[in-house]
């Protein structure tokens, strides 16, 4: 089902977690993608069933099974996406690369450091010689570290919209304290598996507050502007469940520091993203809206500022399976291989 010609080389590819939501969306990506082959699909539970069967929108790509994958399947890939329960990729990432495969992990199991773990993932790390090795796949911030990178630690979906909003700001220091980031989520940010939290009774026309400030995404978003240059920020994180089914929307308040103006702000985020296929800064106070992202890797960033107290608001939305998952993986996976950094991904909405 791939879209290959006969001249390019192909690299094969295998997903790990196929069965799930970011697996399924990594499987419809990469279909896509004529430089790759899919050559497996992993699953644990629904191992021994077919893509089709878990995913029927993938009616191409049915017959593909999927198989209970361990580290042997390196043997026949050359990139493995880890689209894994935490704790689970870091069991099986070592033994991959060992092997010889790239990893693109899409659970948050490389972007900390080993300390961390226990504290916000409870768990201690196994593998933790891999964390220095990591290279945090967000390619608008730090895109010069992909290329070489044998282990790529996907960030979360939180943190990309978070990080990709306030970075130019925090790097150019017109950020004061409090960081503030206000989140909303819809129902397959939770994956696939059908629990209390997530079900249509208790969801349809709610919205709440979970994880208030302890979520596991907020020590990554305090890494990310770190590394940008955005020194010893602390970010206060609260996240939302809302009744939608894709879509992520960051809403972040900060301090103007110094004097700082929302000109500049404005102008700082302009510099960052005009030139970048995938972050669309609106303009005139227009404010982004995960809907119009849904199935793109775009992230949609909309600037605001109450003058009345010297706060500046900056908002941004993305697909959470896209840019959030599975398309910046793709993303990153182009990156490794050398192939234009937007082959496969789409950047025009499904609307309404
Ligand atoms: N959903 C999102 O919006 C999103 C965004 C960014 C990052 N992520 C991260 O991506 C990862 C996957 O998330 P998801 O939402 O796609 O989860 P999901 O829908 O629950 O899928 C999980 C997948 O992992 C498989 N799996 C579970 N335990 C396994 C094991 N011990 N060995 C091998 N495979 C196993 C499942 O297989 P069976 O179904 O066959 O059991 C399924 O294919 C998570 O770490 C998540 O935090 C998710």
């Amino acid at each position: 089902m791939n879209m290959q010609t006969a001249d390019q080389p192909t690299v094969r590819a295998a997903v790990l977690g196929a069965s799930g939501y970011s697996g399924g969306e990594l499987l419809r990506l990469l279909a896509g993608h004529p430089r790759v082959q899919i050559v497996a699909a992993g699953a644990s539970e629904r191992a021994g069933l077919t893509v089709g069967d878990v995913h029927p929108h993938l009616a191409p790509l049915g017959a593909l099974p999927l198989e209970d994958l361990g580290p042997d399947v390196a043997d026949r890939c050359d990139v493995a996406f880890l689209a894994l329960p935490h704790g689970t990729s870091a069991q099986l990432a070592p033994a991959l690369l060992e092997r010889g495969a790239r990893v693109i992990d899409l659970a948050g199991d490389f972007r900390l450091p080993a300390e961390e773990y226990p504290g916000w993932y409870g768990f201690e790390h196994p593998a933790p010689e891999w964390l220095g090795k990591a290279v945090y796949g967000l390619p608008e911030l730090f895109r010069a570290d992909i290329p070489g990178a044998q282990l790529v630690a996907n960030p979360g979906c939180f943190p990309t919209a978070a990080a990709l909003a306030l970075a130019p700001a925090a790097r150019a220091g017109m950020l004061g304290a409090p960081v503030i980031v206000d989140a909303k989520t819809g129902v397959s940010g939770a994956g696939a598996k059908p629990t209390s939290t997530v079900h249509y009774a208790q969801t349809e026309g709610s919205v709440r507050p979970y994880r208030v400030a302890s979520h596991q995404h907020t020590p990554e978003i305090e890494r990310a502007l770190a590394a940008v240059g955005g020194g010893d920020v602390r970010v206060t994180f609260v996240p939302h469940l809302v009744p939608a089914v894709r879509g992520v929307l960051v809403t972040c308040y900060a301090p103007f520091a110094g004097r700082t103006t929302a000109g500049d702000v404005d102008r700082v985020i302009h510099e960052a993203y005009d030139d970048e296929p995938f972050v669309r800064v609106l303009g005139d106070g227009t404010m982004p809206d995960p809907k119009r992202v849904a199935g793109t890797n775009v992230c949609e960033i909309g600037i605001g500022v109450d003058a009345r107290t010297g706060t500046a608001i900056v908002a941004a939305a993305i697909d959470n399976l896209g840019k959030g998952a599975a398309g910046q993986a793709v993303q990153n996976m182009n990156l490794l291989f050398g192939f234009d950094e937007a082959t496969a991904l789409p950047v025009l909405g499904v609307y309404p």
